[in-house]
């Protein structure tokens, strides 16, 4: 879009004689004294995850092996019911997992609706890696892991079992429970600079079979631009979804937006379009290619987990109501 600061800046690009590239519009101006590596994941889970994702960036390791290594945990607890093995089922007692990931290059991998397969996110990680293509869903996605070795599994815990019957002798026709949105979504930056993300979850507890939230859709639950910074969200995703929320907190920043900012613009946006959807919760992260972190969410009661120098510390995210 060509905006108001677009048109100054290529006028006093111009009247310096300067030509007018990509380096004059790009934001955020580099800093003198960069803040990573970094790596920041949503709610109190994320501790747990960016302790593993600091071992290999701590470490000078690649970032985004550190969000796919970090979310792995988060994906093997049984005790998060929301994320990977253990989380809620849909409506006909299946558990369905979804997830993306990005590298530093822009380059995307996104599995939907995967049963029976444990870790999704590095399902995801060999779609981008091995094949032309950026989503695999259902069936074909399923196939796709049996033939890239990984392993066929129950993902129905006992507790989360007893849930499910639970809300079916309850009527289990009510509409998902949409208090259920504890997804992880991670971003790193590694000592070289590159920026990678990583977001995975078992989506709204007793979804309509076939539901996929904004955790999958690169743009929504995800996005990572090297020259710019790195955006994810947890929540409900139909919202997150319908604003295209990651990709919208990256062009913000692209803009000069801090990422506090850029998070709180979307989720006024949010608000602002869908006013009534006030019982939801959404929340998004951000960081800036210097490492720069900020968060925010629609509703109090959202955290983030923000591991820099080995300190790994959990900061309650600023909130709209
Ligand atoms: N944000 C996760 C979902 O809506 O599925």
């Amino acid at each position: 879009m060509y905006t108001r600061r677009t048109f100054l800046q290529t006028s006093i690009a111009a009247s310096l004689g300067v030509a007018v590239s990509e380096k004059v519009l790009a934001y955020p101006a580099p800093l003198k004294q960069p803040k990573y590596p970094v790596v920041v994941s949503t709610w109190s889970h994320g501790l747990k995850a960016n302790k593993a994702a600091w071992e290999i960036l701590g470490s000078s390791g690649y970032a985004l092996d550190a969000v796919e290594s970090g979310v792995r945990i988060t994906e093997a607890d049984p005790a998060i019911n929301s994320v990977g093995y253990g989380g809620l089922p849909d409506g006909s007692g299946e558990v369905t997992l979804d997830a993306c990931i990005m590298d530093e290059k822009g380059n995307a991998g996104s599995v939907v609706c995967l049963r029976y397969i444990m870790h999704p996110v590095s399902v995801a990680r060999k779609i981008m890696e091995k094949t032309p293509h950026v989503i695999l869903a259902d069936r074909g996605a399923l196939q796709f892991a049996i033939s890239q070795g990984f392993k066929e599994e129950d993902l129905l815990t006992p507790e989360s079992r007893k849930a499910y019957e639970t809300w079916k002798i309850s009527g289990g026709n009510s509409p998902a429970d949409r208090l259920n949105h504890d997804t992880i979504g991670m971003l790193a930056m590694d000592t070289a600079g590159n920026l990678a993300g990583a977001c995975t979850t078992s989506g709204l507890a007793f979804k309509l079979p076939g539901r996929v939230g904004d955790s999958p859709i690169i743009g929504a639950g995800l996005y990572v631009d090297n020259e710019v910074g790195a955006a994810t969200a947890t929540g409900l995703g139909e919202l997150i979804l319908k604003i295209s929320g990651s990709f919208l907190i990256v062009e913000l920043m692209r803009n000069g937006w801090s990422p506090g900012n850029a998070c709180r613009e979307a989720v006024l946006r949010i608000n602002k379009k869908f006013p009534f959807e006030k019982s939801a919760q959404v929340g998004f992260i951000a960081v800036t290619r210097n490492g720069e972190t900020g968060g925010y969410s629609l509703k109090k009661g959202f955290d983030y987990a923000v591991c820099r120098d080995g300190i790994n510390e959990l900061v309650n995210a600023d909130y709209l109501i």
